[in-house]
């Protein structure tokens, strides 16, 4: 066992003021879920965001599930999302018995390729099968290309759907993360850059698109004094508690904004003087909040792999993380329509067996756009240890274990 105290990935970072909110809702006795806290997190959370209405949920999955349940999104239905992503972008169209079709990252941005989706959204509407929704990933924190999603799926009327569960403080175009969609998704889990330990918020512009996400997520109560219920709803608000702990973390929002990107140029400015090594770039036009910092790893320049470099880190007690396994490549997907076939050689990609056997889901029919790009960025991408409250010694002892991977230069 190492001695070194482990370096997580992206560990929470308390701002200081929480345990105080913390307090102040128990003294109220508001133990319970909704409660002061969380109108006052709504309404914090709105105004830095901009975006007018807003719900506090129990996880950024739920919000998604709520806003493709409000768009009547159904068995037989389609719902376009990037393959680069965690798998809670997706499950949401799964629950809902749709289809996923997963669109490949843009190598410029990492994110859904516009090019690729317009391509697909007209074979779509040649065919009469439009998707019933788009959702791109903001991948690491760094938004999609708003506007040319929202240019390609406007003649079309399909709604856009944000997911920014991981760029919450970045800006796209000068506006925040999640702005300019039909509605938008954020995560608060426990490695996020602000977090409530565990949480989401569904936003949109749309307040009647809110008031029944909000109807939805408190079991689809019908006003009336007794419990009586015309639809089928879920448990999904979140706990005032929680929201305390949300409430102390956005003041420290652009603060950690701040310090991931700084992370991220310290990183830069060193490991990319090696060779082979590069960066997940920074499109011309947002802001990235450098939620991760993103290394690729050219395994011939660098004189080692992705995968040794990863665990050379662990051997020294420090967490690093492939990029996100796309969709397409995923066990639980069967994909029906194969990305373009290539001449470049492709990896094996399914060397771990599942964890539970006997409740192996049966495969969930999928279909694939494209997905080489995104194939590549997993393979080669390494997610560093980006968490706000690393020392200068940690940072250093993960750059000293990188540098002495590398076998050129
Ligand atoms: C891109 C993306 N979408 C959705 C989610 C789901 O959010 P949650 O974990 O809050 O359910 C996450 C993160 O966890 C995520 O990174």
């Amino acid at each position: 066992m190492p001695s070194n105290p482990r370096i997580f990935l992206s560990p929470p970072h308390m701002g200081g003021r929480e345990l105080d909110y913390v307090k102040v809702a128990f003294d109220s006795n508001y133990i319970a879920p909704l409660g002061p806290m969380v109108d006052a997190f709504e309404e914090a959370f709105a105004k830095i965001v901009g975006i007018p209405h807003v719900l506090a949920l129990s996880s950024g999955t739920a919000a998604m599930h709520l806003a493709l349940r409000n768009l009547g999104v159904g068995p037989g239905d389609e719902v376009f999302a990037s393959t680069l992503t965690f798998i809670g972008s997706v499950t949401p169209t799964v629950f809902q018995g749709a289809t996923p079709v997963f669109i490949d990252a843009d190598r410029a941005t990492w994110n859904m390729d516009p090019d690729l989706l317009q391509t697909e959204l007209e074979r779509c509407n040649r065919r009469g099968c439009l998707p019933k929704a788009v959702v791109p990933t903001d991948l690491y924190g760094q938004c999609s290309d708003y506007a040319r999603i929202r240019k390609v799926c406007q003649p079309y009327g399909v709604p856009v759907i944000i997911d920014a569960a991981e760029s919450l403080g970045a800006t796209c175009n000068g506006s925040p993360a999640g702005v300019g969609g039909q509605s938008a998704v954020f995560s608060f889990n426990g490695n996020k850059i602000i977090t409530t330990s565990g949480g989401g918020m569904l936003a949109s512009p749309n307040a009647e698109f809110i008031e029944r996400a909000r109807f939805l997520s408190q079991q689809a109560r019908d006003p009336a004094p007794h419990y009586q219920h015309s639809t089928i709803g879920y448990n999904y608000r979140m706990s005032n508690i929680v929201a305390a702990i949300g409430l102390g973390q956005l003041e420290a929002l652009a603060d950690r904004v701040a310090q991931r990107r700084e992370i991220f140029d310290r990183y830069r400015q060193r490991l990319g003087k090696l060779p082979g090594i590069d960066f997940m770039p920074e499109a011309s036009y947002g802001r990235c909040n450098r939620w991760l910092t993103v290394v690729l790893i050219d395994s011939r320049a660098f004189g080692a792999d992705r995968e040794t470099v990863r665990l050379a880190l662990e051997a020294e007690n420090i967490e690093s993380r492939p990029v996100w396994k796309p969709m397409h490549l995923q066990p639980v997907f069967q994909v029906v329509e194969k990305p373009a076939a290539t001449n470049i050689k492709r990896p094996v990609f399914n060397d771990h067996g599942p964890c539970f056997t006997s409740g192996v889901h049966a495969p969930v029919p999928a279909r694939a756009v494209g997905g080489e790009v995104a194939e590549d960025l997993f393979v080669n991408g390494l997610c560093l240890p980006s968490g706000t409250a690393m020392s200068e010694s940690d940072l250093e002892r993960i750059m000293a274990v990188i540098e002495s991977c590398c076998r050129n230069g």
